[in-house]
């Protein structure tokens, strides 16, 4: 196990119902401003919940957060947030409307000219406006962690940025809340989820059994869940059990002691930044494919993974690695999830935009920092077909 501190201070709240602790989670001083996205929560009961939460309280709305949420956007946010004095954000949505609300809350603390240099990691957060979450879209586990991926246009970028000051102070995960997600968005969020455990566990392998058996049991609750639930897409228990999996994928728990990879989000980003694609469609495209393309250096934990997840039995390494990269994509096929690219969205000119924006990674990606541009375009064109 390679040496590691871990720190994470968000309170999680979990059950049906968890939502009646809101209000005496929200500190008692001060404007809260209550960022949301384009309207889910009003059509689903979620925001009614939250008025009763927070009657008494002095809270300012700010709804219209976009998926993949827009540096506009929340720069309008930003100024809303100072004139009206907010002390405290609360977010109440998906990864989009947490990551919104994380940039949100360093920027109204931030005093240089350009809170986009947040971002690049060229300003430092510094402070940040306290957060607190309300999850409706279990997949990104952005409720439990320090992270957020923010996008702007002129020029187009998708960047990922992290801070110990944008933990959530707390996250409320209340299963009825995703009662409402139409099927897409429950898939994309076990997909992404899915993902998560992969780039954190089918890396270069180091001794850490522990690690490896808990991001194993996560992918193994993650497929039975995600295939029951897909029968049985009101079930509560299910649903429950999908939300603790998707927090617990990227809290950086599993991710501690061992070696991480990475690269399949770097390139899903590029792809969503420059076609569109949702998040965890972009990812389950190009993760068979960039795992073929890694083969040698994965195989060992790929056929530990098809023999303990999926049930692979053959006893030679090779065949299991390579029957585990199958499963993985008769699972995402069973979720309707991609397994390839859509060459009519991927389009040879969109190709050679994300192509640009990937050799800003000219040093290489991935565990071993071997997936150069080149080889980025070779994984995309054998997803492409
Ligand atoms: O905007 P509203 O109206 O709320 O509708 C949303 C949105 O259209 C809808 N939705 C959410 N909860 C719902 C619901 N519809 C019905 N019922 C509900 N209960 O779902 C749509 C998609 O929402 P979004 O938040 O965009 O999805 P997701 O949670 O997948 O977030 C994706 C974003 O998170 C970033 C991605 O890059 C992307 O920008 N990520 C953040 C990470 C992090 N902070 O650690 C890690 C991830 O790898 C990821 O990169
Ligand atoms: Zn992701």
């Amino acid at each position: 196990m390679l040496d590691f501190t871990y720190y994470n201070p968000v309170r999680l709240v979990y059950g049906p119902g968890s939502i009646e602790k809101l209000g005496r989670l929200v500190p008692d001083e001060g404007p809260v401003m209550l960022v949301s996205g384009g309207g889910s929560i009003e059509r689903n009961g979620v925001a009614d919940a939250l008025r009763t939460q927070l009657q008494g309280r002095e809270v300012v709305p700010f709804p219209g957060v976009e998926p993949n949420p827009q540096l506009d956007t929340l720069l309008r946010a930003v100024r809303l947030a100072r004139e009206a004095g907010v002390r405290f954000l609360l977010a109440a949505g998906g990864g989009s409307v947490i990551d919104g609300t994380k940039f949100i809350a360093a920027a109204a603390a931030f005093s240089g000219d350009d809170p986009w240099q947040l971002v690049t990691g060229r300003e430092k957060v510094r402070a940040a406006l306290p957060i607190g979450v309300v999850l409706t879209l279990p997949g990104t586990a952005s409720e439990m962690n320090d992270g957020a991926v923010i996008s702007r246009k002129n020029p187009t970028d998708k960047q990922p940025f992290k801070s110990e000051r944008l933990f959530p102070r707390f996250a409320i995960l209340d299963p009825t809340f995703t009662l409402s997600l139409p099927w897409r968005y429950t898939a994309n969020g076990i997909g992404d989820a899915f993902v998560h455990v992969l780039e954190q566990t089918c890396t270069r392998d180091v001794f850490s059994p522990l690690q490896h058996r808990l991001a194993e049991g996560i992918l193994s609750t993650l497929v039975e869940c995600g295939r029951a639930l897909r029968e049985r897409p009101d079930d509560l228990d299910l649903r429950g059990e999908l939300m603790w999996c998707s927090t617990l994928a990227l809290n950086r728990l599993i991710g501690c002691g061992v070696v991480q990879d990475w690269s399949t989000h770097l390139i899903g980003h590029a792809l969503t930044a420059e076609a569109g694609l949702d998040h965890a469609r972009s990812l389950t495209a190009v993760l068979p494919w960039l795992l073929r393309e890694r083969f040698e250096a994965k195989r060992g934990r790929l056929a530990t993974l098809g023999r303990r997840v999926f049930g692979v039995t053959a006893a030679d390494e090779e065949t299991a690695a390579r029957a585990a990269i199958e499963a993985m994509e008769a699972f995402f096929t069973e979720l309707e999830l991609p397994v390839r690219l859509d060459p009519s969205v991927v389009t040879p000119a969109v190709l050679v935009r994300v192509l640009g924006q990937m050799s800003a990674y000219s040093k290489g990606l991935g565990e071993d920092g071997d997936i150069t541009p080149d080889v980025v375009e070779r994984i995309l064109r054998a997803s492409l077909g």
